[in-house]
């Protein structure tokens, strides 16, 4: 598996040097990095205990077969061919859709990025909680109204919550650490720490958490089909959108990673097993979850589905509540915690660097000094997920980011490689340096199928977006930060894609040309 090892960097055309993994391996392990998030831990989970169990896993692997691999292939195979970061890749498919790939890394960098860093402060308030159960006997009142201090509407900013702003400082230190030292130093070398430690540490909870009491009925309700809900479009949608995220696709991330792999590498078995990894592991972590729900339920004579809550509240409320009846608890808590820390702190470099790579390859700025300013400009924006309306802002954010923002970004994606350009150059090339041969059947889900699962989605939100409010908000608020956010981030988008380019590097052809 390993290449190149001495190679570091490769000189091309007009004499731009591209920094390069230092394996294949190094590659695969950010890739996967980047895929296994906070998503994966308590998201799948719950998704897969609300839609039937074991019968959820039929759309998911359905989803990752036909449209989350193979769109993992094109963002692999494109940056690697194109030579690029997102815009830049995009630029040399065709000029004027590089706003495209400016829009997917502004929105994901100054919008996703900010609050993800922000739940990954309160992971880090809860590590240090979990040693002596801070939260007490009421993890509900605990969350929101001691650590969060929650106010009951998003113009009811409140103050900034000083343990989360204190947390918030060490991530966004740590990103900025992880990410300055370079891809091949600083990423590369950071996941190949990350990963083993976060398969280590989530295989003890597996394994801990099984032996429990109760903890069968935990997976008994985690892994029984239900097959009368796969008959339900939502369940579907969502299967379709979690893989998406989950994945990474539409972040500009996989582009820029693959960019930086030297000439022989191999995209699709790459792609192959990050997809099979990626969903392995949040299979693998739903045993820890419902294993300790099971537990809990068993403990307080409930039945499951009373223990169960919504993503954040799975994490923060139903867990240490378990965590509190728990024998040894408090390092199982202390674990669980570190596990997301570790898990979201490595999918959140990997869109600085992708945000970073856009701004080099056009600019040609020094690199360090733009991941300071980056990480800076990073923190500072994050602050007001930390105030009091925080939650509220997060939500409303993350709802349309990844709703409008990835899915638009997946469309145009598929349409503009799979339409308007030679999509044949594009499989020949990735045929040609890999193991996995693909077939046209690959052009048919580009260019027919995941556009239009994707089209199906999309309307599907749009339509509930105008029926009734989202989430109870009023509509001043989800215009004002939601939507205002998406407008915004385009505006930059078509800014950055207006200046001309300072690097020669939009000249150069793809590898395929050479
Ligand atoms: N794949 C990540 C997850 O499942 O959590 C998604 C992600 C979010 C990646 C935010 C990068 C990022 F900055």
């Amino acid at each position: 598996m390993i290449f190149h090892g001495h190679l570091n960097r490769e000189k091309r055309g007009t004499g731009v040097e591209r920094e390069q993994w230092k394996s294949q391996f190094g590659f695969l392990l950010a890739a996967v990095g980047s895929a296994i998030g906070l998503g994966n831990i308590w998201r799948f989970s719950y998704m897969a205990y609300s839609y039937g169990g074991g019968a959820f896993l039929v759309p998911y692997v359905v989803a990752l077969l036909t449209a989350g691999i193979p769109l993992l292939i094109l963002e692999f195979g494109l940056g690697h061919e194109r030579i690029g970061s997102a815009p830049l890749a995009y630029h040399k498919v065709r000029p004027n859709s590089e706003w495209l790939g400016w829009w997917a890394v502004t929105f994901v960098m100054f919008g996703i990025d900010l609050y993800y860093n922000v739940i990954i402060a309160w992971c880090l308030n809860f590590f240090a909680y979990s040693f002596n159960l801070s939260w007490g006997s009421d993890p509900n009142a605990f969350f929101f109204k001691e650590f969060l201090g929650l106010s009951d509407a998003p113009s009811k900013i409140g103050g900034i919550r000083t343990p989360i702003f204190g947390a918030l400082c060490v991530i966004w230190f740590v990103n900025w650490a992880i990410v300055y030292r370079g891809v091949r130093k600083g990423i590369e070398i950071a996941n190949r720490i990350f990963m083993p430690l976060l398969f280590l540490l989530t295989a003890v909870l597996v394994f801990w958490s099984l032996s429990l009491e109760g903890a069968g009925a935990g997976i008994k309700a985690y892994l029984t089909p239900d097959f009368s809900k796969i008959a339900d479009p939502r369940v579907w949608i969502d299967a379709y959108s979690q893989i998406f995220f989950t994945l990474s696709l539409g972040f500009g991330i996989m582009i820029a990673y693959a960019s930086y792999l030297p000439k022989k590498a191999n995209i699709s078995k790459s792609a192959v097993l990050t997809g099979f990894i990626n969903s392995g592991y949040s299979l693998f972590a739903g045993f820890a979850v419902f294993s300790v729900l099971g537990f809990m339920a068993t403990s307080q004579g409930k039945p499951i589905s009373e223990v169960v809550s919504q993503s954040i509240g799975l994490a923060f409320v139903a867990y240490p509540k378990a965590l509190s009846l728990m024998p040894g608890g408090n390092f199982f808590g202390a674990i669980f915690f570190l596990c997301l820390v570790v898990a979201g702190v490595s999918s959140s470099i990997s869109i600085i660097e992708a945000f970073t790579s856009a701004i080099v390859d056009k600019f040609g700025y020094d690199r360090k000094n733009l991941v300071t300013i980056v990480c800076v400009l990073g923190f500072f924006g994050s602050i007001i997920f930390t105030t009091q309306a925080g939650l509220l802002w997060l939500d409303i954010v993350d709802h349309f980011l990844t709703h409008y923002g990835l899915i638009v970004v997946g469309i145009a994606e598929c349409i503009l490689v799979g339409w308007f350009f030679r999509i044949r150059v594009l499989r020949n090339h990735i045929n040609k340096v890999s193991t996995i041969q693909l077939g046209t059947w690959w052009e048919v889900l580009i260019k027919y199928f995941i556009p239009l699962v994707l089209g199906v989605i999309l309307s599907g939100d749009i339509y509930s977006e105008v029926s009734k409010p989202y989430g109870g908000y009023s509509w001043t608020s989800l215009l004002l930060i939601g939507r205002d956010w998406v407008i915004l981030t385009l505006i930059v988008a078509f800014l950055f894609s207006a200046r001309p380019w300072k690097t020669g590097n939009n000249k150069m052809g793809g590898r395929s040309e050479e």
